[in-house]
């Protein structure tokens, strides 16, 4: 078995799905698995000139590959069905491509419903939380369980390696380092892991593990309600230029200078070996280049010396210059 992990070091929204989508296109993976979060995701996909937005359902469907939601996931089996159809009215071939592992855990109606009224958090409403916890509790409902669901239950123990044929797993992950329930800024975080041991978790073995691709943005969003963009016209226009309004919600994305301390934790958290920076054309439009590094804004004369700069920087953590890639929007990397 080999594996390939995707994994998101900032608040999520920085890129995965474009990343998924790309890397699906060109390595020949078997197998596609969604390893975190529920449908608070919100993926956004250009496929042949048309935009889908995918909240469970992992990129690999999109080229014909199995595409399966695993057990360190949480499914409203509502919502998945909502993105079955969806999928197929837009030319999408799901049949016999889409699973979900039996032992996945279930949002339910009151998931839902418990979620909705949530202040503090400013959850996506998902029924995220409720269902990670019901399932810690010994009280939740699991995938195998929901009759709905039967035509899509998976093994995963037999998938992986009871099968004939050498497996090749791309993980794909939702939200991200920022949004961590271990490593982010608690209680401000999501309920599951968004780390390359979260993916791991579901059914992974780590010698498996081949690439690790870390994904981030130029500059840094995050969604919910901790105060975090700083008083500046710049960020105004990162948000307005990068459309920078949440996908699942559709709520304005607060806007900040990439963390680097942030960027570097998360690199080695999770053993990233390949960097993809994405939207480096939003910040050219904005005009200006900065990073926050030891709690301090750091500004550039121009898109070289970033770029030079957080090459050195990963360069120092191992990761060699042809592994660091700087991509735009919308475009292949
Ligand atoms: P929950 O995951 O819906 O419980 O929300 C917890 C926090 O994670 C909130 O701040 C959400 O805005 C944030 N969040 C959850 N999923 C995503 C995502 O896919 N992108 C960005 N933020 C997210
Ligand atoms: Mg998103």
């Amino acid at each position: 078995m080999e594996t390939d992990i995707i994994v998101d070091l900032q608040y999520g929204d920085s890129g995965k799905g474009k990343v998924a989508h790309f890397l699906c296109k060109t390595k020949k993976y078997t197998h596609v698995l969604r390893y975190n979060g529920g449908c608070n995701a919100g993926h956004t996909i250009f496929h042949k000139g048309k935009k889908f937005i995918t909240h469970h359902i992992p990129a690999g469907v999109f080229w014909g590959i199995k595409s399966i939601i695993g057990p360190g996931c949480v499914v409203d089996p509502v919502q998945f069905l909502k993105e079955i159809k969806m999928l197929e009215d837009g030319g999408i071939k799901t049949k016999g491509k889409i699973f979900v592992a039996k032992n996945t855990h279930v949002i339910t109606a009151s998931h839902r419903n418990e979620d909705a009224v949530d202040v503090a958090i400013g959850t996506t409403k998902r029924g995220n939380g409720p269902a990670y916890r019901d399932k810690y509790a010994r009280i939740g409902v699991r995938a195998e369980q929901v009759k709905a669901l039967k035509p899509y239950l998976i093994d995963l123990y037999e998938e992986f390696y009871e099968n004939k044929k050498k497996v090749v797993i791309l993980g794909e992950g939702a939200q991200g380092f920022g949004l961590d329930i271990d490593w982010g800024d608690y209680p401000f975080v999501t309920s599951s892991h968004c780390t390359t041991a979260g993916a791991l978790l579901n059914g992974l073995p780590p010698q498996s593990v081949r690439h690790v691709w870390g994904v981030a943005k130029m500059y840094e969003t995050y969604v919910g309600t901790k105060k975090f963009e700083p008083k500046n016209p710049a960020f105004e226009e990162l948000r307005r230029v990068g459309e920078e309004y949440g996908s699942t919600t559709g709520r304005p994305r607060q806007c900040n200078w990439m963390n680097v301390d942030l960027i570097e934790q998360a690199v080695r958290v999770n053993g990233v070996t390949h960097l993809v920076f994405n939207k480096t054309d939003v910040m050219r439009e904005v005009g200006e280049w900065a990073v926050l590094i030891g709690g301090k804004v750091r500004a550039f004369k121009g898109e070289k010396e970033m770029k030079h700069f957080l090459t050195t920087r990963l360069k120092a953590l191992g990761i060699p210059p042809r592994q660091v890639y700087f991509s735009e929007s919308r475009e292949a990397i």
